[in-house]
Order: structure tokens, then sequence, then C-alpha cells
């Protein structure tokens, strides 16, 4: 199959609004990151998204919308419901709910719940729009790489697997959506994102943060929400993340990358933007500055890929407090490390003893 890459304009969204209508799949930018949407109520166009992107068909999907009307008959609306779509949609926030039969098995993997979303896009509403249906869209990558935030990631993975990407450019805030449980007594967060802890709780009161988003799941833990299972945004390399004061950090990086060049492998660091110069000896890739973590966020994703571009072994982060948007930063983090963290005062020493 041929895959074209349009930018966004009335006659590619009329071609991708022709598309969806007839099954198929089309890729298109949100304001979190690129998603791959099929028709919601088309089974056998959802199950060919699983196929595309070799996603485990125990991993539900979100549903997207564009006027709160293409609720009726695909869900209930629970009383916390109302407040949060009035404060947070159009945006990065995907809200739980009880499903109706409408909606396909193959879309909730089974669950009682299904997540759906207003995403705030420009194209992505303009797309939802043009072909009036709700769409089923996980992030557009190929299953276990970083989610894309630019229309180049969607195509190398998806090249030749599907008809149509539409490029919007890179996605604002990229990392994906907040993802949050209604449906049972205290709300949860089972996936932080763009909408924080703090925005939600000013509208709800208490909510509760999934036990599983700052570390591995345990052994016969159950995932609140499936896609926790799963070890996502691996690079190739092996990531581990660095923790202390600064000073503390800064010392340390240039150690831990010294003693991996020594022992033969390719190492690098990421830091954040004021480090860059301190540590240019250590082939530093820029997550922003530590003062802003909506940068790091937004360029978290990119950064992970030229990781595997450059066939690192050894990768050492930089960390960011797990608040506001800095805990999405690191739940993505962690999870890419698969939460090895090494304190800066003890590590690497022996590089420089020997
Ligand atoms: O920002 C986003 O949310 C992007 C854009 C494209 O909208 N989409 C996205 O979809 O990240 P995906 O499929 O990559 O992640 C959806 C997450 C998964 O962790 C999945 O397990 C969880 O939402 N999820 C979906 N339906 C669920 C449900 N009924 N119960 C619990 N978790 C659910
Ligand atoms: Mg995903």
């Amino acid at each position: 199959m041929n895959t074209r890459v349009c930018p966004a304009s009335a006659d590619s969204l009329s071609l991708a609004a022709r598309l969806l209508a007839d099954g198929a799949l089309v890729a298109f930018p949100t304001e979190t990151v690129y998603g791959l949407g099929a028709n919601a109520l088309d089974a056998d166009a959802v199950l060919s998204i699983f196929a595309a992107k070799g996603r485990p068909a125990d991993n539900p999907l979100i549903v997207h919308i564009h006027d709160t009307a293409q609720l009726e008959g695909l869900c209930e609306i629970p009383p916390m419901a109302r407040p949060l779509m009035d404060a947070f949609w159009p945006g990065p926030l995907t809200i739980l709910m009880p499903r109706t039969p409408r909606i396909p098995d193959c879309v909730t993997a089974s669950l009682p719940t299904v997540a759906v979303r207003m995403p705030s896009h420009p194209v992505a509403r303009d797309l939802l729009k043009a072909c009036n249906l709700p769409i089923a869209a996980p992030s557009a990558n190929r299953s276990g790489k970083p989610s894309p935030t630019t229309a180049q990631h969607v195509l190398e993975d998806m090249q030749g697997r599907i008809p149509l990407i539409l490029d919007g450019g890179p996605c604002e805030v990229g990392l994906e959506s907040t993802v949050i449980d209604i449906c049972h007594g205290t709300p949860v967060i089972l996936r932080p994102g763009g909408i924080t802890k703090a925005q939600l709780e000013s509208v709800l009161g208490t909510v509760d943060l999934a036990p599983s988003i700052l570390r591995p799941l345990g052994k016969n833990e159950v995932a609140l929400s499936p896609g926790m299972r799963y070890r996502h945004y691996a690079p190739e390399g092996a990531i581990t993340l660095v923790t202390g004061s600064e000073e503390e950090v800064l010392q340390a990086l240039p150690r831990l990358y010294r003693q991996a060049v020594a022992d033969g492998k390719t190492a690098c660091v990421l830091c954040f933007h004021e480090h860059m110069e301190a540590l240019r000896a250590c082939h530093p890739h820029d997550l922003g500055s530590r003062l802003a973590p909506q940068e790091t966020a937004h360029r978290l994703f990119d950064v992970l890929r030229e990781l595997d571009a450059e066939h690192m072994d050894c990768i050492y982060s930089e960390v960011l407090p797990p608040e506001g948007v800095g805990l999405a930063v690191m739940n993505r983090l962690g999870r890419a490390a698969a939460f090895h963290t090494l304190a800066a005062k003890d590590a690497g020493k022996g590089a420089d003893k020997a």
C-alpha cells in the first residue's frame, strides 16, 4: 500500500473523511500526539488498527468526538463528567464512562467502560466534523515505539500500512492525554498527561493517582489501565535515571558517560537545556529548560526516537520533580527506563579511579 502524507487542506480532509467512512485508517494530528483513526462503530476497521500497530487486542482504544451530542447512545454520562468536559474539552483529557453495547467489543477490549476524548487540534476537529463519526484512535506508532509527534514519525512506523497521513506539523503537548476514571467513587488518574492533577482537583476535589504511575507494576498487580502493563516507549538502549542535587548530577553524568565509553558502548546523556554546555563532552540531548516541564514534554518522544536512530547502548538522563506536567514526563521517561534509577552521589565513581 502506498502511504500518502498530505498537509491538511479542504481536499485532503474530504479524502480522509471518505477513507474513514469506507473503513480505512487515517493518521491525523492532535494537540497531544498523532492518532491512528478508524470508524469506532466499524469493528473490522477497528481491528485493522490493532494489525497496523501490532497492538495486543486486550489494550483498549480512545474514542474521539468533536461534539458532546455524539456521546448519545455510546455511553452513560456520570455526574462528574459534565464539569470535566466543561472545564477541559476540547483538550488533552480522556474520560472513562460506562459504555453501551453499540460500541464494538474490540474498541474497549470488552471492558465495561469506554475512554472518550474531544481533541482541540484544529485538524483533528475539522476531520471529526467532516466525517461526523466517533473515531477510535490510539497513538499512531508501532506498538512499543514512542508515540509520534510529527507526520515524519508516523511515516517511519506506518509506511505501507495505511493509505493517508494528514500532516498538521509538530504536536504542541507532545505527550498523550491524561486518562481519568470517574466511574467508581474517588476519581483516579490512570495516565498523567497535559491536564494536571491540580487542574482536575480544582474541578472535582480529591483525585487519586493510579499506584503504578511512577513504578513498575507488581507481579500479581492488575493494571487499572491495560496500557500500563506494556513496556511502552522502550528505546533499544538502556536508560538510567540519575537522581540527586543539581551539582551531584552534573558530576555523575560525565563519570557514567566515560565509564560506558571505556566499556566500548555507545553512550549519551539526556539533560536540561541549561546543562548542555557543561555536558558538551557527553553527547548531550536537549530536554528543554528545567524550569519548563512542558518543553520537556514537547521534546521527549522526539529525543527517544533519536536515541534509536543513533543506536545508543547506554543513556543517562536527568529527572524532573514529578509534579504538574513533570509527573507525565516522569511516567513516560520512567517507563522508557523500566524505572532504572541511580543515586548520583554513588554513580560511576569507579570510572575515575580506574
Ligand atoms: O493523547 C492521546 O490520548 C492519544 C491521541 C491520539 O488522542 N491517544 C492515545 O491512545 O494515547 P493510546 O491507545 O495510545 O492510549 C490509550 C490508553 C491506553 O493506556 C489504554 O489502555 C487506556 O488508554 N484505555 C483506553 N480505554 C480504556 C478503558 N476503557 N479502561 C482503562 N484504560 C483504557
Ligand atoms: Mg499509545
